[in-house]
């Protein structure tokens, strides 16, 4: 702490390269949280950013610990009492300033990183229930996952609007002291009293930190550049549901083996015991094959509610009724009501029962929402993406 009349007069290194790179690279992650959360198809982007931003917070508490000296949480914890008195004295005569952080901006940035462990680990949980990806995929149910999501999203606001107090506090403070705290947290020194010592910038783990995120970047994203039409790049398959061979040997034929878990096992029980008219066919099962089918539905069926589609269509059919076609379930219909007819009367798709023309998925029966394009549109072409920016082709 420094006396506001004291002469500063030379300039030092108070922010260590780690510390800089730790509070952009933050803000970038978060940004790119915000911007990618609410289309489903992002969230490959949405996830880097969390994982990005949770790895940051670990090493924060590291360098919090081991770092230099105003990285130090030691160097700023105050108690409630230095934070209020401290912004009391920002409009009185006892205006104080610090070189590391102040009293009150040190509270914003403890509360800061507890939320954000609360944040993304929160988001696992819901990574993990809902998509079933991420290191709780097939350990959080679908359901168990719920509670985590709002939480999720309550914290989320919560971080946005403290991260909004945050920048008033570093404006305000900005002003009162007339210095440029931003430009200091992009530079990495202040001007400060003679006898104030700075800090070792510690490029390695500055570089060490580049490297890193620059290699999850490629690891991320990579595939996409070698991404073509026919083959293209599928970030979000979870782990696969239970899949059985006599189901999908029975069920393949004529249309995708439709995965149990898409409905409730009494519409499963109905289709099989009329199987000799199955929408105009004879599937001509024997009763062995039907009892094993039966067995396999019984353990995976939609009223199980192992993934969110299995979830979503079994509270979607009431009780009394036993739909016989999936494509008949309100959810579904609700689902794919924006599709435009003349989408579904393309020769890609022909069907609505044809899933995996879209959903890339549709045989392991997840579903994901990051999984699917529907042909033609939304294809991300690596080659051809290339192709336009270094030859600048139109299309
Ligand atoms: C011999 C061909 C054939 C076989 C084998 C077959 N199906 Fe079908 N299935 C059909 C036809 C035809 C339809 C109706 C398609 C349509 O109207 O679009 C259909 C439709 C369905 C639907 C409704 C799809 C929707 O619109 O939501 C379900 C569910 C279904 N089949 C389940 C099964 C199961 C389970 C098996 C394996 C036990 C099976 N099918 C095997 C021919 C077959
Ligand atoms: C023409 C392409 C197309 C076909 C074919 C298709 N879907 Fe979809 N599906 C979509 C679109 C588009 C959405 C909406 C995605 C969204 O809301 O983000 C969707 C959403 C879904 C969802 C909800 C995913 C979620 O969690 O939000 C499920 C479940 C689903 N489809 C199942 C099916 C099943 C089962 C079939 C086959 C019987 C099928 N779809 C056939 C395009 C298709």
């Amino acid at each position: 702490m420094i006396d506001r009349n004291q002469k500063n007069d030379r300039s030092v290194l108070v922010w260590d390269l780690p510390v800089r790179l730790f509070h952009w690279l933050l803000v970038t992650a978060f940004a790119m949280a915000w911007l990618s959360y609410e289309d489903n198809r992002y969230l490959d982007v949405h996830t880097f950013a969390g994982y990005t931003f949770l790895g940051l917070l670990i090493f924060r508490l590291v360098w919090g610990v081991f770092g230099t000296h105003y990285a130090r949480f030691r160097e700023f914890s105050y108690g409630p009492g230095d934070a209020i008195a401290y912004i009391k004295g920002l409009f009185g005569d006892d205006m104080r300033r610090y070189v590391g952080h102040n009293p009150a901006g040190a509270w914003a940035i403890f509360a800061l990183i507890a939320m954000g462990l609360v944040l993304t680990v929160s988001g696992l949980f819901v990574l993990g229930g809902e998509e079933r990806h991420g290191p709780l995929a097939g350990i959080v149910g679908f359901r168990q996952s719920v509670p985590f999501r709002e939480t999720h999203e309550f914290v989320a606001y919560t971080l946005l609007l403290l991260v909004f107090v945050h920048v008033c506090g570093v404006l305000v403070e900005s002003f009162f002291h007339r210095e440029n705290l931003v430009g200091s947290m992009f530079r990495g020194t202040k001007s400060v009293a003679t006898a104030t010592l700075g800090v070792r910038p510690h490029r390695l783990v500055g570089a060490t930190i580049i490297a890193v995120v620059a290699a999850y970047v490629i690891a991320t994203f990579g595939g996409y550049l070698t991404a073509t039409k026919e083959k293209p790049y599928l970030p979000f398959q979870g782990p696969h549901l239970v899949m059985n061979d006599p189901w999908t040997e029975a069920c393949s034929e004529c249309h995708l083996a439709f995965h149990p878990s898409l409905l409730p096992l009494r519409s499963w029980q109905q289709i099989l015991k009329q199987q000799a008219d199955h929408f105009g066919d004879d599937l001509a099962l024997d009763e062995k094959t039907v009892n094993e089918l039966l067995a396999y539905a019984q353990k995976n069926s939609a009223d199980l509610e192992q993934t969110e589609p299995a979830w979503r269509m079994n509270s979607n059919i009431p009780s009394s009724e036993t739909p016989l076609r999936i494509t008949d379930v309100s959810y579904w219909k609700r689902k794919h009501e924006e599709v435009d007819a003349e989408v579904w009367k393309r020769n890609e798709i022909k069907n609505r029962a044809n899933c995996g023309a879209c959903h890339f998925d549709a045989k392991q029966g997840t579903f994901e929402d990051a999984d699917m394009r529907i042909p033609g549109e939304n294809a991300f072409d690596g080659i051809e993406w290339l192709k336009a920016i270094l030859g600048g082709k139109d299309k």
